[in-house]
């Protein structure tokens, strides 16, 4: 074969989405192994007179600041006297054994260094790692966070779809700004629409962190996650920052009652150049033992903005997943990434969430994207707004919780209004630059932001000066709001001061349910140990995530209610004595408690092509209704029994449609159409001139059939419904009745 040849198969997956992403082999010395790198240290953890000498084969004169911080603050000297005794074979099976529980695992993490955090983990397979994650999420039932930002930093806009995501059953809302001075407006929108949407929302706006902890004093936002940590220390101090920076960060927010969770993930020491040669699953290790040393209640972990990188090499969809399990079993709230865009490819991506997705984690995204992709600011949704059908339809397949609630299109309007209205009140109240009649009209009903008019950008980056210059804070905002009508959003706002103060909401996995109640790893623990505990989707809940707002009530289709019949039924039927007659034989719904064919033909019309082609065929039709069976062989081959020239149509009520002759076996025949949906009414004629030819002895070329490969998944259900709904028609024992079309006087 010449050697140009290529393969057309090839060429064709060459242009999938899947090949705009570059695979490569593993590269260890830039970091660029997913786990067990050639150069990741031997565990060792030496201790002398109380003090740690060695950890990870480096002594202390070689540590860095993270090796001197997790000694420091990281390790529990006792339990990992326990743990030395413990082989790594025996740790990673009580990882995945329903009798240890999560509390033993957590106690027992505090005596490990990073490097045999990452060797343990790293035996477990996919399943078991989805097992562990499923017994080591901190708080029983998971739940997600969303994104929400828009290209315009329209106010309204992020109000109305902040108070979307509540109402869709986010836990958590987080936006951020293109122009940070945007970051007070913004953070207001969000809270404002949030609260809207459901009391109890925490809501946070990742901007610089010195700003952020200015809204968060000012009240206007309840939780920070953009603490980043890192692997290695040259990546620490390209941004300025060590561990006790970090930790120090973390205690400025949590002394003002703000809900702090770091961030980190694999493949950002790669990325940024300073791997020192080690694994994404190491390096994520260290920064998890630093996480827990800091004294953060959580992580949003499992690669985040790198994740596309992790997944370049191999095994790096288990490596994420790894490094979600490693932090759960630390004893961290896990937000557990799925934010980025991790692949051009709807298959792999979604494979890959599913290692999140089924165990459950404390927020299986760490930012779902409910808004259209085009106004996602952080990078672009993994999945966004339009993709919020699959992700319902899919827990509902699973019967899993992954912590989104379906919203019909009228409460979806009618709280995104609301929202709308609200932070329009609060703009006036404060004199910022009026949010318009249109622009609420248009945040409630728009696609995205590119439908809304553009704002007076210098007045608004200058209202949110103002916010910082005057102090405006979140119980401003609160009363502003119950001044100008709006009491609920007023007192869920006010409601979120309180928690700040109370900072009961600072435990471990903490969400605020709407009436106020926090939910925490506190008071409702994971606790699952095997089949029937723990959380499961049932009850109400489960009731709750089933109705989708496509969901139909089975019972409603395939009646023909209120249709006047097609059909009169005649008189007991008899063998025809024409040798030019051809039968038509329907079903025992046809033309009364069925009206149309599964593709929407109504038996009138279908009945008379059939009768029209028949005679343009030179024969003579004789309708007959078959009642004893809905099965298309038997009703095609008891009407070519009554037929004078021994040859019938047999038609069901879902359209499907045969040419039989007496002679031959009932489930053998002359032509099957047994695609009814692709069935025409050109179609019906042609197949009724096919049976007369039959009839007459003529020669007859096949109706020619066409094949639509997803029929079957297109309409299965009504498939079932139509074919149920004519088998209770059946009578068993009724004899074949002659029929004619309803408002024909004639014969047939
Ligand atoms: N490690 C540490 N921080 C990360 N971020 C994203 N991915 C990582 C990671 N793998 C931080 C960055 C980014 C924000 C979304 O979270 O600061 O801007
Ligand atoms: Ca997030």
């Amino acid at each position: 074969m010449p050697s140009e040849e290529r393969s057309a198969r090839f060429v064709s997956r060459e242009q999938r989405e899947l090949r705009r992403e570059l695979l490569i082999e593993p590269l260890a010395e830039l970091g660029l192994v997913a786990m067990d790198g050639p150069a990741d240290p031997q565990p060792s953890l030496v201790v002398e007179k109380g003090r740690v000498i060695e950890l990870d084969g480096r002594r202390e004169d070689e540590w860095d600041a993270l090796d001197h911080f997790v000694v420091r603050y990281g390790l529990d000297l006792d339990v990992a006297r326990e743990a030395a005794a413990l082989d790594d074979a025996e740790i990673a099976r009580r990882l995945v054994d329903v009798d240890v529980p999560r509390a033993e695992l957590v106690r027992l993490s505090r005596g490990l260094t990073p490097a045999r955090l990452a060797r343990v983990i790293s035996m477990l397979d996919p399943v078991e790692l989805m097992f562990a994650l499923k017994k080591l999420r901190a708080r029983r039932a998971p739940a997600n966070q969303a994104h929400v930002t828009n290209l315009k930093e329209n106010p309204a806009l992020l109000a109305a779809d902040a108070a979307e995501a509540a109402a869709r059953g986010f836990a958590e809302v987080e936006t951020t700004v293109g122009v940070s001075r945007y970051a007070p407006l913004n953070a207001i929108a969000i809270l404002v629409g949030s609260q809207t949407g459901r009391p109890g929302v925490l809501t946070q706006c990742a901007v610089e962190e010195r700003l952020n902890l200015r809204l968060a004093i000012q009240g206007l936002v309840t939780y920070a996650e953009t603490l980043s940590v890192y692997g290695t220390e040259p990546v620490f101090v390209d941004g300025d920052d060590t561990p006790w920076s970090k930790a120090f960060l973390a205690s400025a927010y949590a002394s003002r009652g703000i809900k702090v969770r770091f961030t980190s993930g694999g493949g950002s020491e790669a990325l940024m150049g300073e791997s020192q040669g080690k694994s994404m699953l190491y390096l994520e290790a260290r920064c998890l033992s630093l996480v827990r040393a800091a004294g953060s209640q959580g992580v949003q972990n499992g690669s985040i903005s790198c994740v596309a990188l992790v997944l370049a090499v191999p095994g790096g969809t288990r490596e994420v997943l790894a490094e979600n399990v490693l932090a759960a079993w630390l004893g961290l709230e896990v937000a557990s990434g799925n934010d980025a865009i991790a692949s051009h490819s709807a298959i792999r991506k979604t494979a890959k969430l599913m290692g999140q997705f089924l165990p459950g984690t404390d927020f299986v995204t760490s930012g779902y994207s409910s808004m259209p992709r085009y106004d996602n600011m952080f990078g672009g949704g993994n999945y966004d707004a339009d993709d919020l059908d699959e992700w319902l339809t899919i827990q509902r397949d699973w019967q899993v919780d992954a912590g989104i609630e379906p919203v019909g299109e009228e409460d979806a309007l009618a709280v995104r209004e609301r929202a709308a209205r609200a932070v329009q009140a609060v703009f006036d109240a404060f004199g910022f630059p009026p949010i318009t009649e249109n622009e609420v009209r248009l945040a409630t009903t728009c696609l995205d932001s590119r439908d809304l008019p553009d704002r007076d950008r210098a007045a608004d980056v200058l209202a949110g000066d103002r916010v910082l210059a005057e102090r405006i804070s979140g119980l401003d905002v609160a009363r502003a709001l119950e001044e100008r009508g709006f009491p609920e959003t007023a007192a869920a706002i006010f409601e979120m001061q309180r928690q700040r103060v109370a900072a009961d909401y600072l435990q471990t996995s903490a969400i605020i349910a709407p009436d106020g109640t926090v939910v925490s790893a506190v008071n409702d623990e994971n606790r699952y140990s095997g089949p029937g505990t723990g959380y499961r989707l049932e009850g109400e809940r489960w009731q709750r995530l089933q109705q989708l707002p496509h969901s139909i009530d089975a019972r409603v289709l395939g009646g023909a209610e209120g249709i006047q019949n097609a059909v009169e039924e005649l008189h007991v039927a008899s063998v025809g004595d024409r040798s030019d007659e051809v039968v038509i034989a329907v079903g025992p719904a046809f033309g009364g408690a069925l009206a149309e064919t599964i593709n929407g033909l109504s038996h009138r019309d279908v009945l008379a092509e059939l009768v029209a082609g028949v005679r343009e065929g030179g024969a003579e039709p004789r309708l007959v209704k078959i009642r004893r069976s809905s099965d298309v062989a038997f009703i095609g081959h008891d009407g070519a029994r009554l037929s004078g020239s021994r040859i019938a149509v047999g038609l069901q009520s879902k359209g499907t449609t045969l040419i039989h002759r007496a002679d031959l076996e009932p489930l053998d025949c002359l032509e099957l159409f047994g695609m009814a949906p692709s069935l025409t009414l050109q179609s019906y004629r042609q197949i009724g001139r096919n049976a007369a030819g039959y009839a007459l002895g003529h020669p007859v070329a096949p109706v020619p059939t066409v094949l639509d490969n997803y029929a079957r998944a297109k309409l299965i259900v009504r498939t079932t419904l139509l074919h149920a709904r004519e088998t209770a028609e059946i009578d068993r024992l009724a004899p074949p009745v002659e029929l004619r079309l309803a408002g024909v006087p004639t014969a047939v």
